[in-house]
């Protein structure tokens, strides 16, 4: 023999979903809807650096804002240790199983799944990194969404494991970064943000939120200082080498904690409120943004010749 010919060649998605079936045993896969090329529905996976900044109450506000303003939202809590979602949104219907898909209770117009929903009465879960992509992955493909305009993904604080799942399971799935004005904070933030150029996911924009508190006389009172999320947004756009834009500021009040609390968020219970006006607002933004058809495919063929 004198030479060989090698071709290379890289699978197309029947191989790879052929491989991955029988890498399994034969137990093929449920798609995840959102990760195919062709969905319209728009993903925001909500994250931060820090800890206690407001991705959670953001989420659920953006949730309940979207669903008002007539748009099909989800929600995915997959903040699997520190869940809050459902306490923030209300949920007291669990999930139910027809046949193998898991129907996701519906708060305010919102379809919502959590651990938190799957785990009795508040225990903690003991979980090891490659349950978490388990998890989340079910939420995403065994859950049955329907068909969203919108899917937003509470993630828990810092730049872990799921985020990294996330960016593995729908590619597509933009950041929505959150931040507090602080200093340190704006700094982790822009870490978490950074993160998000090594999975080549899109940094839809910043949110800052416990921007001030509005004194009796009207005045703000800069209690984290200021500046932190104009600061993540500028750093971001230098990093991505694209605009990031800063969507909005929401002030310290006491409702968005009170209506966490009890389960309404306040976008619905105190909707006059400037945190809730501030939340409409950005929920306005990205939901004018939502479903765009620019570069997908319609699917249309020609009928005949
Ligand atoms: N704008 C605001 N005004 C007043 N309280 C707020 C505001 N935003 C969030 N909070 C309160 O701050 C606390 C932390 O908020 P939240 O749980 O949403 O943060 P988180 O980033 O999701 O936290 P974690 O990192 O633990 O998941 C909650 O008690 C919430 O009610
Ligand atoms: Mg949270």
């Amino acid at each position: 023999m004198t030479g060989v010919d090698v071709t290379l060649d890289v699978m197309n998605d029947d191989q790879r979903a052929a491989l991955k079936t029988k890498l399994r045993g034969g137990i093929a896969e449920r798609e995840i809807p959102f990760a195919r090329p062709d969905s319209l529905t728009r993903v925001y996976a909500v994250a931060s650096g820090k800890g206690g900044v407001g991705k959670s109450s953001v989420t659920v506000n953006l949730a309940a804002a979207l669903a008002q303003q007539g748009l099909k939202v989800g929600v995915v809590d997959a903040d699997i240790y520190g869940f809050s979602v459902p306490r923030m949104l209300g949920v007291t219907t669990p999930p139910t199983q027809v046949d193998d898909m898991i129907m996701p209770p519906v708060v305010s117009d919102v379809k919502v799944i959590s651990v938190g929903m799957f785990v009795p009465d508040n225990q903690p879960v003991v979980w090891r990194g490659p349950m978490l992509h388990r998890a989340l992955q079910q939420f995403l493909a065994d859950v049955y969404w329907g068909d969203l305009d919108v899917l937003l993904l509470d993630l828990p604080p810092g730049t872990g494991d799921v985020a990294i799942s996330v960016a593995q399971l729908i590619p597509g799935a933009e950041i929505l970064v959150v931040t507090t004005p602080q200093q340190a904070a704006a700094e982790v933030a822009e870490r978490a943000g950074t993160i998000a150029t090594q999975t080549r996911q899109r940094v839809a924009g910043v949110i800052e939120n416990m921007s001030w508190l509005e004194q009796p006389d009207g005045s703000r009172l800069e209690l984290f200082g200021s500046g932190g999320g104009r600061r993540v947004a500028e750093s971001l756009s230098r990093v991505v080498g694209a605009e990031v834009p800063l969507l909005g500021q929401i002030p310290l009040d006491v409702r968005v904690r009170e209506a966490g609390d009890v389960g309404e968020p306040v976008v619905l219970s105190a909707p006059e409120s400037p945190a809730a006006v501030a939340l409409s607002g950005i929920a306005r933004g990205l939901g004018q943004r939502a479903r765009g058809l620019a570069g997908r495919k319609l699917g249309l063929t020609p009928t005949g010749r």
